[in-house]
């Protein structure tokens, strides 16, 4: 974000950031258009099993496919799943390598599924700190996958909320003092906009796997009005089943946005 043109903003905000709120009216949508999860418990899963936290990964990688192939044939629009946090860079050298070698894995080849699939990735979070070779990958396997139609998938590498919020405010800001842009023309959608979600829309539905319930993080400015599922299953062992779950779970809940009920 930092960086982007007053030019490329103006272009992502007239894309239209849809993601305010739906209108206040309730009810339920049955299929949720953008779901968000936390993919946790990997390395639980591989304590458990005696094997390395680095097979929990890979493991938590086959997981991915199966949730991203679950999502396409539910119908979801858009799948944002939480691969590397911020906070992530905080654990040993050895883990955050063996986690930059699997993206880098994941990246070689699971593009060309991708493409078949009709699914367009796109990486929002802090790319560059994984250095050169892995921003060249990503922006690779951006291109090669942009004519996707069917599902939306973004990997949040490098990520964290509070860092995104702050860097809109820092590019706000920046362009305030140079004139280019009103302060007293911030509001909510222009602010959504310098996201790296700009012009997604909001999150209806988080999900967050191995029974932990916390948000860590994960789309703060996005998950305003989204539906929480905390699942007691580890992120390996997920499948179609337990999205079909929370899939159903989300389709009973009535949403309000902060209007009364009908
Ligand atoms: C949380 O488990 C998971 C992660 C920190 C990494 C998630 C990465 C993947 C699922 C693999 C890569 C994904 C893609 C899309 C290529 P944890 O290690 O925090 O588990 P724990 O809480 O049991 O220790």
């Amino acid at each position: 974000m930092d960086g982007m043109s007053a030019a490329a903003h103006a272009a992502a905000t007239a894309a239209g950031n849809e993601a305010e709120p739906a209108p206040a009216k309730g009810g339920n949508a049955a299929v949720p258009q953008h779901v968000g999860i936390i993919m946790d418990g990997n390395g639980r899963w591989a304590t458990a099993r005696g094997l390395p936290r680095a097979l929990g990964h890979k493991a938590g990688a086959e997981a991915a496919r199966r949730a991203i192939e679950a999502a396409g044939e539910a119908g979801v629009g858009w799948l944002t799943l939480f691969a590397f946090s911020s906070e992530n860079w905080r654990r040993p050298a050895d883990e955050v390598q063996d986690l930059t070698l699997l993206m880098r894995h994941y990246l070689a080849t699971e593009v060309a599924r991708l493409v078949k699939e009709g699914v367009r990735l796109r990486v929002i979070g802090e790319r560059e700190r994984f250095g050169p070779e892995l921003v060249r990958a990503i922006a690779a396997a951006e291109a090669a996958t942009a004519g996707g139609t069917r599902l939306n998938l973004n990997v949040a590498l490098s990520y964290g909320g509070r860092a995104e919020i702050a860097s809109a405010a820092r590019e706000i800001a920046r362009l305030a003092a140079a004139g280019e842009l009103d302060p007293a023309k911030v509001d909510e959608r222009m602010f959504g906009g310098f996201l790296g979600t700009a012009g997604m829309p909001d999150p209806d539905l988080i999900i967050r796997t191995s029974g932990e319930q916390r948000i860590s993080n994960f789309l703060l400015w996005q998950a305003a009005y989204a539906e929480f599922v905390f699942q007691d299953v580890l992120w390996p062992d997920y499948g179609a089943q337990h999205l079909a779950v929370a899939l159903g779970e989300f389709a009973r809940r009535e949403r309000r946005y902060g209007a009364r009920a009908a």
